[in-house]
């Protein structure tokens, strides 16, 4: 398998079977009790943040982030990150993160979260939370709950309870509008 023939997009809602099957197979049942789950029940992910890499058309591996509050703060929780088993280990992974990453940035994001294994997302730019700051709907192991700021100073202001940003008591945009990246941006 190489890269040659990856191609990386923007996500439409054509790519939503694809992206619902390659999470089934990589999280299984178990997907729908997990944390981050739970609090992207609570609203929509963002679109346009969101990508796929396709090999001949068929979605290969799937990258999406959605709008969170915990307290004052606002960010963007990440996830599911998913590769299809047959595509591991050849970078798409590390690729659809920077894209997603820069894609946060320019939509005026100040910090991204995640919960999964910080040796693979750390040397990504992202690392361990303090623990206390952040709850999560459930149970998450502290050493997996990771941030990357973008915006000096947001992630402190992220505190408490995280819920998608549409159940926050205030709650208010604070994404750039009109930020879809378009096909050169990701190529
Ligand atoms: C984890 C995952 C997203 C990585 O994507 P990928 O495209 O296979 O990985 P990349 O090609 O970008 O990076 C490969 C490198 O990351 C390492 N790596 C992969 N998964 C890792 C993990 N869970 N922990 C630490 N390192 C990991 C590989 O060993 C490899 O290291 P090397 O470059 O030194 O050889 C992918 O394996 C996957 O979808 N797994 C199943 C779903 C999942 O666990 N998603 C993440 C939720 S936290």
């Amino acid at each position: 398998m190489t890269l040659a023939d990856i191609r990386y997009l923007p996500e439409s809602p054509a790519h939503d079977a694809a992206i619902e099957a390659l999470n089934a197979e990589a999280f299984g049942p178990g997907r729908f009790t997990r944390a981050a789950y739970r609090i992207r029940e609570g609203g929509p992910h963002e679109r346009a943040l969101s990508f796929v890499a396709t090999r001949h058309g068929a979605v290969v591996a799937s990258i999406r982030l959605t709008r969170i509050a915990a307290g004052d703060g606002r960010g963007l929780l990440l996830g599911p990150l998913t590769v299809g088993p047959a595509f591991k280990n050849i970078g798409i992974g590390r690729k659809l993160m920077a894209i997603a990453m820069e894609a946060a940035a320019r939509a005026g994001a100040g910090v991204v979260v995640l919960v999964g294994d910080a040796p693979y997302y750390g040397p990504l730019g992202f690392s361990k939370i303090p623990e206390g700051q952040l709850a999560m709907p459930r149970p998450v192991d502290p050493e997996r709950l990771l941030a990357a700021e973008i915006v000096p100073g947001a992630l402190s202001r992220m505190q408490g309870m995280v819920t998608h940003a549409d159940a926050a008591r205030d709650n208010r945009d604070f994404l750039r509008p009109g930020v879809r990246p378009t096909l050169a941006d990701v190529a």
